[in-house]
């Protein structure tokens, strides 16, 4: 089995390469299979072997719906993909997910040259389709907690999840800024700040594991997952955050809010990149070669992969699809190396091909992406690993990253308001009340606190997966004596006068994800707004609001005893009792801008006109007095400061 040498050409590095060769071929095994090589040897030496339709195969991401084995051994698939809610099965066990994973494995490895494949999900806050996995807070609530440490923690958890299911690929972390909170995805961005954005890609560390190296596609082992940088780039700088809409900015102001992330992604080692359906100044990202090939790949010396979005290349003419032949030309060329198609791989390949065979699409450019999608295959381990762990299998949903959910949901709260005036606070709560009424279509509702992309594409109410809700959390903290009511309903005059010490009034959004999620009203849906006046104006009231996004408050704040955002955060309801009741301190900081009303949008930190509800940062705390339920606002503040702002008071 000898291995051929590109002759004339042969610079230092090929030189290099085709010793290794000859050493690896001396012993009979292609130096492509050989795990001591280098990975930069090892792409050179499987590309020259492939041919033309085995490359096209690898630049191939198929639906798990529409793929078999004899499609993948046919094709050579380089890559399979879970869409949104796209399960093995109802109620899919890990050994599910394994055996389907594995199976699709196993006909990649009988091909020609055994590319294993590599299996995608969107594993965008826990391993959110998976019925019974961890379900964390959603982007915005990790933002507020402004602790990248906690967020590498829980990529840590969240590859062992994915691992769990033997799959090896995630689309995460998403690293838009949301410039308008009416964007659907809103809630996938840590924050409306490129700089807070940046410190919290250190989830790329957890996911992939730690590099060595700055600026090569990493993979630590097979504890760890391939990450995903998107969405690449401006996708949340869209008019009036239109989902896929238009970026309209100069060069330099893209660079400066929406790009700087990736700087910090590629420098942990991101090993995929994944392009934006959103167009800057009215060029579809899918099709801009000046941003992927030459700024990402050229200038920021991106090394990984470029994948496409869902139909992404699809979605490039309007309506979608209306020639496919362009729009695979025009994404190739523009620089995308793997093509998330998802269903009709058929046309795909046939334009592919037809367009290399034709010159409309080089082979250099071919290469150019084979050798991006080998590089991170080879990375990763994948030749040596290609098949499911089993002894992982207890990783979804395990304890400890349940712990570690709680602790990020505590950390995300931000407390808005404690105390119709300084001297009322009414958090934390007393764990001795004899009678307290718990409120509100969110309360006691798993799919409602963890959002869109959970379970399903866009989420959806009820009990969809296991965690503790709210009520749930609230029952297991108060004392054994305490007496909660449970009032769903917003109209039942089930407040006024039945004693009750307080109440907590839990409400907020449906569940949501991209598309259907734009709102440009900003409301809390009307149930939501009736359960608050109708309680908080006969019991003292906490409101915790589960949101992907401010909403507009102003109105009913003066009505609250204490206003909670709790944004959206997955199955560990505990968290929130944590700090309700006072066990830790609320640390959160608003990750974003709390408007006053939506005219006001778009509005950001550092506008010159910046009038918000709270600015980007505020939160408040709440300390327990030792020994009782009773409370001092802002006692966590040292006497000096407290001196200082007496005497600032009086001077004032
Ligand atoms: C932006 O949205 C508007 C309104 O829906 C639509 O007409 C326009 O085509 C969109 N632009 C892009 C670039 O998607
Ligand atoms: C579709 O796009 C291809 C490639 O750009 C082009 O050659 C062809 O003429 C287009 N077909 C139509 C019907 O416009
Ligand atoms: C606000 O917008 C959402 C999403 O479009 C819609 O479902 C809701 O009914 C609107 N609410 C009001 C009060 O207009």
């Amino acid at each position: 089995m000898g291995t051929v040498c590109p002759s004339p050409l042969a610079v230092l590095v090929l030189l290099f390469i085709c010793l290794e060769a000859s050493v690896a071929s001396s012993s009979g095994v292609p130096l492509y299979k050989n795990p001591s090589a280098t990975v930069e040897a090892r792409v050179q030496d499987l590309l020259q072997r492939m041919t033309l339709e085995e490359k096209v195969g690898q630049m191939m991401q198929i639906e798990r719906s529409v793929a078999n084995p004899s499609i993948i051994q046919k094709n050579f698939v380089g890559s399979i993909i879970s869409g949104g809610g796209s399960v093995p099965k109802d109620r899919a066990s890990p050994t599910d997910w394994m055996d389907m994973v594995d199976g699709f494995q196993k006909a990649a490895l009988s091909t020609r040259l055994g590319i294993p494949l590599m299996y995608g999900i969107d594993a965008v806050h826990g391993h959110n389709n998976v019925y019974g996995a961890t379900i964390f807070p959603h982007n915005i609530g990790l933002g507020c907690t402004r602790d990248p440490d906690l967020a590498r923690r829980i990529g840590e958890a969240t590859a062992l999840e994915v691992r769990g299911t033997g799959i090896q690929y995630v689309f995460a972390p998403c690293i838009a800024v949301c410039r308008s909170p009416s964007w659907g995805r809103c809630y996938e961005s840590y924050s409306e700040d490129p700089d807070l954005v940046r410190k919290m890609t250190q989830i790329i560390v957890g996911l992939q594991g730690k590099p060595s190296k700055a600026g090569v596609p990493f993979v630590a082992g097979q504890h760890n997952v391939a990450a995903t940088a998107k969405h690449y780039v401006g996708d949340g700088g869209t008019y009036h955050g239109i989902d896929e809409n238009n970026t309209l900015s100069s060069f330099k102001s893209l660079v400066n809010i929406h790009m700087v992330g990736y700087f910090d992604a590629i420098a942990k080692g991101v090993s995929t990149i994944m392009a934006s359906y959103s167009s800057w100044n009215g060029k579809k990202m899918h099709g801009n070669r000046f941003l992927i090939s030459h700024v990402l790949k050229k200038q920021l010396g991106f090394k990984g992969f470029v994948i496409s979005d869902w139909q992404g290349i699809d979605r490039m003419l309007s309506p979608p699809n209306l020639n496919y032949t362009y729009s695979v030309e025009t994404g190739v060329n523009a620089g995308l190396d793997m093509i998330m198609i998802p269903f009709d791989y058929v046309t795909f390949h046939d334009d592919m091909i037809a367009l290399v065979k034709s010159g409309y699409i080089s082979t250099q450019r071919v290469n150019d992406a084979v050798r991006r999608i080998l590089r991170v295959k080879f990375s990763m381990g994948l030749f040596e690993h290609p098949f499911a762990d089993r002894s992982l299998t207890g990783m979804v949903g395990a304890q400890e990253h349940r712990e570690l959910a709680r602790e990020a949901v505590r950390k995300s709260l931000v407390l808005l308001k404690n105390g119709k005036s300084k001297n009322d606070p009414i958090l934390p709560l007393s764990k001795h009340a004899s009678k307290i009424l718990v409120a509100g279509s969110h309360a006691n509702d798993i799919g409602r606190q963890c959002g869109g992309w959970t379970i399903t594409w866009q989420g959806q109410a009820g009990n969809i997966t296991p965690g503790t809700t709210v009520l749930d959390a609230i029952k297991s903290t108060v004392h054994s004596s305490t007496q909660v009511v449970y009032e769903e309903s917003p109209d039942t005059s089930f407040a006024k006068g039945k004693g009750f010490d307080y109440a907590i009034v839990v409400v907020g959004e449906e569940p949501y994800a991209e598309m259907l999620g734009d709102n440009t009203n900003l409301t809390i849906p009307d149930g939501g707004i009736r359960t608050i006046q109708n309680v908080c104006s006969s019991v003292k009231c906490v409101v915790v609001l589960i949101s992907g996004r401010p909403l507009i408050v102003e109105p009913y704040l003066p009505l609250m005893n204490a206003f909670v955002a709790a944004w959206l955060p997955g199955t560990e309801g505990k968290g929130i009792t944590d700090v309700l009741f006072g066990d830790y301190q609320f640390e959160g900081k608003l990750s974003r801008t709390w408007f006053k009303s939506a005219s006001q949008l778009p509005m950001t930190v550092g506008d010159k006109y910046y009038d918000p509800l709270f600015p980007f940062g505020f939160g408040l705390t709440a300390m327990a007095v030792e020994g009782n339920g009773a409370t001092v606002f802002g006692s966590s503040l040292p006497l000096l400061s407290i001196f200082i702002y007496l005497v600032g008071q009086i001077l004032l």
